[in-house]
């Protein structure tokens, strides 16, 4: 394949990125997008403070307008993201208890039957676990809420949109022998154990010097999928430039390959410019939409499988 989408199609997956609002205003960005992608996520525009500004008041024009387009493109849409102690609307920010599950469950119902049909695969939950080496629960107003919000997060969304695929999302979940890693999984191996219906995990995937790509990510890539889940590179990027970022994204997508149910990658935006990093360089296509060294590497290592 000549692009990232049809080199990925080849071997069944996906090949998808971030999309934010502001793509809109800049054709050269979104030639690309339409060119090269086949997944979209809306980097900010789904989540709940985005959707849900004032409690049980829905917003939806910033979401539809990416999920219009890239429907409207034959694009699949991941969405991001259905509950999540991050970007909480400021009515939500000092729940807690009863009231805070109930609106949180609300907002999972809503949300999901809003866009029943048209969604990929959500991610129901993103980022509830630490970082460190407790490998537990991150303290959150929806953790305080009862170790269980995960799961009643998870029946929500089943019964609101039940063709979605329902993915778990955390960050730092790379390498195998992190505690973290070991959380999640153990999350998921009792989710399947009990029938808490769960599809997929994703794996943010950023990458820095502090937070390299492990030697070992086919291994943990390989062990969620024997539990009997989809997984996904969900929010890719990497610091770094020239030979060696590229070296690291084909070894992301090697890692992806070589794993059956390893069924799509999206990085977290086109240009660098766009990145959330926003002094770095860590994406396929530099600020004037040129393909990097990183891009061809991707390319060929799809292209390989
Ligand atoms: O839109 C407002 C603008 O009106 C205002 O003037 C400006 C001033 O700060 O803020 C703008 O909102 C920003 C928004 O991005 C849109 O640019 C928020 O401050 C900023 O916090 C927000 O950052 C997003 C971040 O999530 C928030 O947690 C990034 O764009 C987005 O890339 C990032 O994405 C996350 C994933 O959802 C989850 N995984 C990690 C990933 C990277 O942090």
């Amino acid at each position: 394949g000549s692009t990232l989408q049809a080199a990925a199609a080849e071997t069944n997956r996906y090949f998808g990125t971030a999309m934010a609002g502001h793509y809109f205003n800049n054709s050269g960005t979104m030639t690309i997008t339409n060119r090269e992608f086949n997944m979209i996520t809306a980097e900010n525009e789904m989540k709940m403070d985005a959707t849900e500004p004032s409690q049980n008041q829905f917003s939806y024009a910033a979401g539809d307008q990416i999920v219009n387009w890239a429907r409207q493109n034959g694009k699949q849409v991941r969405g991001h993201a259905l509950a999540w102690h991050s970007q909480q609307p400021g009515w939500m920010q000092n729940m807690s208890g009863t009231t805070l599950r109930n609106a949180m469950l609300n907002h999972v119902t809503k949300v999901a039957t809003y866009y029943k049909g048209k969604i990929y695969a959500w991610d129901v939950v993103n980022e509830a676990y630490a970082d460190g080496s407790s490998g537990g629960r991150r303290d959150s107003n929806l953790q305080r809420t009862g170790n269980d919000w995960i799961e009643a997060a998870f029946r929500a969304a089943r019964a609101a949109d039940p063709q979605a695929k329902l993915c778990y999302n955390d960050y730092n979940t790379d390498n195998w022998s992190h505690a973290k890693t070991q959380g999640v999984y153990n999350m998921v191996r009792d989710f399947k154990a009990r029938g808490v219906p769960i599809d997929c995990v994703g794996f943010q995937a950023h990458f820095n010097s502090g937070n390299p790509v492990p030697s070992n990510y086919h291994t943990t890539l390989g062990n969620f999928a024997a539990l009997g889940v989809d997984v996904q590179i969900t929010e890719l990027d990497i610091e770094g430039s020239g030979t060696s970022q590229a070296e690291q994204f084909r070894g992301i997508v090697q890692a992806c390959l070589s794993v059956a149910r390893c069924t799509g990658i999206t990085v977290w935006g086109v240009k660098d410019s766009d990145s959330w990093r926003a002094s770095g360089t860590p994406l396929l296509f530099d600020g004037s939409g040129n393909k990097k060294a990183a891009y061809t590497y991707t390319l060929n290592a799809l292209n390989a499988g």
